[in-house]
């Protein structure tokens, strides 16, 4: 149940796979702490836990509200010619990447970007997931929760669950653990929409043509955008099954622009004038320069320790690269980067994953 493989046990193992079971469970009574698990895929558990690990397996994707795919039917407030949101209801146990597999297949847009991360719906909408551009909260139009403390059902639109990177109100540690997510609706679309700005995106869809005359927009679909994403995370993620993980382990910092300027500065004084630090300008002054470049620029790609090790074609990922690491063996990686990227570059990186 932890995509990292760390032989730990908890004392307590709990699935349900219906709202009506979740609410026959006696959280008072649990063994604590109790932690809510989705694919796992998030976590690093630092030990043996000691509480209760609560799972969902609410497995259900269903259309809510579609006025059909001819706009011209459409009886909506919008202008004729635009296509509405398709209102897609997903349970917090379904497998992320089932959900953007069965979208691109039924030519909704929308999710295609996201394709391949590991996790479940439930998790994402905690975690606000993110790649190439897009971030879950984007699509998300409600979250639908069981409050355990109040017990009863409250739901939360987009708006009121503070989303930020890698962030919502559901990871703040007032509320932690408190709401049990127990399924998404989310705003996809039949109208294309493709987001291929991200890095080299869209040389890669575009490559993917094999007749020239096609490459233009309207031969695009989600299917083909998902094929490529899968692709591109193939090449450069370990597979899941194969080595343990648990994806990019630090978060991208964000640095003010002087800080910024001093470390291209000392970039081309080492590599020279030409170089150029990969960044991306936020609009409030503020520059996020990739972990993952710190990381190599300390000369951590590839490195193992013991049983864990620093991911080759991708440095901000750490692996279980034995299958049989300590926990203490990738904290142990995790704090000489931390260390190294502080001493190089004055900047503090912060874990992605969650050491329970
Ligand atoms: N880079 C290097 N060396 C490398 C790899 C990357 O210098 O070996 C630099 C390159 O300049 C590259 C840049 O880092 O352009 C960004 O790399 P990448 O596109 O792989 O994205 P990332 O910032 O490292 C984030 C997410 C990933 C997501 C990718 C793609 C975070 C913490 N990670 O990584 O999410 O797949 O963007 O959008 O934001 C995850 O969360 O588990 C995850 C994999």
């Amino acid at each position: 149940m932890n995509t990292f493989g760390m032989k730990v046990k908890a004392r307590c193992f709990m699935e349900y796979d219906s709202v009506a079971d979740l609410v026959d469970i006696e959280f008072s009574e649990l063994a604590r702490p109790v932690l809510h698990i989705g694919g796992g895929s998030n976590l690093l558990f630092t030990g043996d836990f000691k509480g209760t690990v609560l799972h969902s397996k609410i497995n259900f994707i269903e259309i809510l509200d579609e006025c059909h795919s001819e706009p011209s039917s459409c009886h909506s407030e919008r202008s004729e010619e635009s296509f509405p949101p398709v209102l897609v209801s997903v349970g917090a146990g379904v497998v992320f990447d089932d959900f953007c597999d069965w979208a691109a297949k039924e030519g909704l847009w929308g999710v295609e970007n996201l394709s391949y991360i590991p996790g479940e719906v439930g998790a994402s909408a905690v975690q606000n997931i993110g790649a190439y551009g897009v971030e879950v909260k984007d699509v998300i139009r409600t979250v639908y929760c069981y409050d355990t403390l109040e017990e009863e059902f409250v739901k939360f639109d987009v708006s009121e669950c503070g989303y930020g990177y890698r962030d919502s109100i559901f990871k703040n540690p007032e509320v932690k653990g408190r709401y049990v997510v127990t399924h998404v609706v989310f705003a996809l679309s039949r109208e294309a929409q493709p987001k291929l700005d991200y890095g080299h995106l869209k040389d890669a869809v575009y490559s993917h043509f094999e007749r020239k005359d096609n490459s233009d927009e309207n031969a695009l679909t989600p299917a083909l955008i998902r094929k490529v994403i899968i692709k591109i995370r193939q090449e450069k993620l370990p597979e899941p099954s194969v080595v343990g993980s648990a994806g990019s382990f630090f978060k991208n910092p964000v640095v003010p622009m002087e800080q910024f300027i001093k470390i291209e500065t000392a970039a081309k004084e080492e590599f020279g004038s030409d170089y150029k630090v990969p960044h991306y300008d936020l609009p409030d002054g503020m520059v996020k320069v990739p972990a993952a470049w710190m990381i190599e620029q300390c000369g951590w790609k590839g490195r193992r320790s013991g049983g864990a090790a620093v991911w080759d074609k991708q440095p901000l990922v750490l692996v279980n690269f034995t299958g049989d690491a300590y926990p203490e063996e990738i904290i142990g990686l995790e704090r000489r980067i931390i260390e190294s990227v502080k001493n190089k570059f004055g900047v503090g990186l912060h874990p992605e994953v969650d050491h329970i």
